[in-house]
């Protein structure tokens, strides 16, 4: 009996030692007001920052550098006398559509020609390249997009050594 009484109370303390460990390790909670990316309470109607798009006509800006090879330029010139893209106007293919200037290296303020890739239906096998700029390149802003002045919401360290 008293052994049995010894044994008990050793496995309390047991228990006991085991809980307060393991809430002594347990994470600690993230308060509320940091866990989205908009910070604040869940009940705020925060208004965001004004940003900025680029306001240098064609032209007068310069290409940017591109993310990654075989990433689309990200265009560094205003757009928005250019927008929407209907089947009608593509104000876009009237500048950049110069097979001519292909091959070359544009001199600052001048047109970036469309590239060859533009004019190759790479969704056909062994594809040859035409004199007409492929449809599904139409949409120019459905791959190419200006970059406005807002801060990352969240920090990316991606590089990538060739660029261009
Ligand atoms: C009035 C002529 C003109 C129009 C219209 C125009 N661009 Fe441009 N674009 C240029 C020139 C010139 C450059 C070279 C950079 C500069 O000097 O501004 C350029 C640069 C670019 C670049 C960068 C190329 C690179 O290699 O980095 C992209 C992408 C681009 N334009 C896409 C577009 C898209 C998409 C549209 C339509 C929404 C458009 N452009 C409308 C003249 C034009
Ligand atoms: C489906 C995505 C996509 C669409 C749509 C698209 N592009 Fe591109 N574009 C790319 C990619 C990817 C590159 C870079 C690789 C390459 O050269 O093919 C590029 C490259 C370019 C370049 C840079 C050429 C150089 O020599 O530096 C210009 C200028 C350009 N595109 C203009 C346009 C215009 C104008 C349109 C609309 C008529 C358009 N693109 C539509 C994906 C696209």
């Amino acid at each position: 009996m008293r052994n049995n009484f010894k044994l008990i109370s050793f496995n309390l303390l047991a228990c006991l030692a085991l809980l307060v460990s393991a809430t002594s390790h347990a994470a600690q909670p993230i308060p509320a007001n940091d866990m989205g990316l908009s910070k604040g309470s869940v009940f705020d109607v925060p208004e965001p920052k004004v940003s900025h798009y680029p306001s240098t006509a064609p032209g007068e800006s310069s290409v940017l550098p591109r993310a990654y090879l075989g990433a689309p330029p990200q265009i560094p010139h205003d757009i928005s006398d250019f927008l929407p893209i209907t089947a009608q106007t593509n104000m876009c293919v009237a500048c950049h559509n110069q097979p001519a200037l292909r091959g070359g290296n544009p001199a600052k303020g001048t047109v970036v020609p469309i590239p060859v890739s533009h004019y190759t239906d790479h969704r056909i096998p062994h594809a040859k390249t035409g004199d007409n700029l492929i449809n599904a390149r139409y949409n120019c802003n459905q791959c190419h997009v200006p970059q406005s002045d807002a801060p990352a919401l969240v920090g990316n360290s991606f590089s990538s050594k060739r660029k261009r």
